[in-house]
């Protein structure tokens, strides 16, 4: 049985926060999210539960992080941060903004409140090119982007600072998210979604006319890249382990959170026509610069450890899942 708690959740109404959200309040917990509304959907505020309450603010300023703090949460789930790989190159100073100084003032001010834990979303960006498969928390971290960088940073400091302040925190290394609620109570979609099956999705209901697949002649069964995808509410329910590991036995953890089966480019674009019924145009396009042929996460520690095991993440459900989430959008 679960203690219920209040329970602080920073970028709550986004994409994975949202669905966190969601389970966080029907396990009963009490449950307060700060966003800036930036990229979130307001679909995804839960308005009128009684163990909800949401805070239109921004956790980079004082007068946000202050308000939020009020609500006396005993963790935190960070989930607030700029994700876009690609830009974090070209505007390292925005994600540095974000993802640094607000992630170091959150934390300091935890310190100060006496908040217990923190469950934060990392990311496998902290391995960088793959040495070896499948990736796991042993690799060698050697971010390639800076929005890696930060995520390692942030691992580095609550390290630090679980040693020296008694913090105690959950470092997830999330693979790509995927998929939506498969009961449709998450209902908000992810902004301005860079990753393959999103892309997919807005082909098929007319947003784009076609996909570009980079490299068709990568060392792989079909020649495409392979990726490791996570369902989002496997993700959500390694959060509550996580955050109930970590307060049961007063430690914290950094563990990987993926699906183990890597699924290729090609694959999921024969699925997605399948799904949407649509013919979904592709173009063969050279090789991206960076694009390693594969990366798929052991996740043999987040098993042992957590006894999480992913339920909801072969490729049909992180489809059929999507394809209702876009074809109900708000
Ligand atoms: N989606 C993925 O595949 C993936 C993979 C690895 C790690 N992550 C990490 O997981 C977390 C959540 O990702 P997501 O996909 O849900 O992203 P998202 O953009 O949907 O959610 C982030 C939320 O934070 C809010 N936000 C951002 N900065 C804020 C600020 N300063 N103050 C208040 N609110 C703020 C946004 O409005 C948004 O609602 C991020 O930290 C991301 O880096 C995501």
């Amino acid at each position: 049985m679960v203690q219920r708690m209040r329970i602080g959740v920073t970028g709550g109404a986004g994409y994975i926060g949202g669905h966190v959200v969601r389970d966080l309040l029907d396990a009963g917990h009490d449950v307060t999210v700060i966003d800036n509304l930036s990229k979130a959907s307001r679909a995804n505020i839960f308005e009128g539960e009684s163990n909800y309450h949401f805070l239109e603010a921004d956790l980079t300023t004082e007068i946000g992080l202050s308000q939020f703090l009020e609500s006396r949460p005993e963790v935190i789930f960070h989930f607030a941060a700029w994700k876009a790989a690609g830009e974090s190159m070209l505007q390292p100073g925005k994600y540095s903004a974000n993802n640094l100084r607000g992630t170091f003032r959150l934390i300091e001010a935890m310190l100060e409140h006496d908040v217990k834990a923190m469950v934060f979303s990392s990311s496998a960006a902290v391995y960088g090119e793959p040495q070896y498969l499948p990736l796991d928390e042993k690799h060698p971290l050697g971010p390639i982007n800076y929005y890696g960088f930060t995520k390692l940073v942030i691992e580095e400091n609550l390290e630090w600072m679980s040693r020296l302040a008694g913090l105690r925190f959950a470092a997830l290394r999330y693979f790509n998210a995927a998929g939506y609620d498969v009961a449709g109570r998450v209902r908000g979609l992810e902004h301005d979604a860079n990753n393959l099956i999103p892309i997919l999705m807005e082909v098929a209901v007319g947003l784009r006319p076609g996909i570009e697949v980079f490299g068709t002649d990568y060392d792989t069964p079909d020649g495409t890249c392979i990726r490791d995808y996570i369902h989002v509410s496997d993700l959500s329910a390694a959060h509550v382990l996580a955050m109930q590991h970590v307060l049961d036995h007063d430690q914290s953890l950094v563990v990987n959170l993926g699906s183990e089966s890597g699924l290729s480019v090609r694959a999921v674009l024969e699925e997605a026509r399948r799904v949407t019924g649509h013919a979904i145009p592709h173009k063969d396009c050279p090789r991206r610069p960076g694009d390693p042929p594969r990366l798929v996460a052991s996740a043999a520690k987040a098993r042992e450890i957590l006894g999480w095991k992913p339920t909801r993440s072969d490729l049909k459900t992180l489809l059929e899942s999507t394809w209702s989430a876009y074809r109900n959008r708000p």
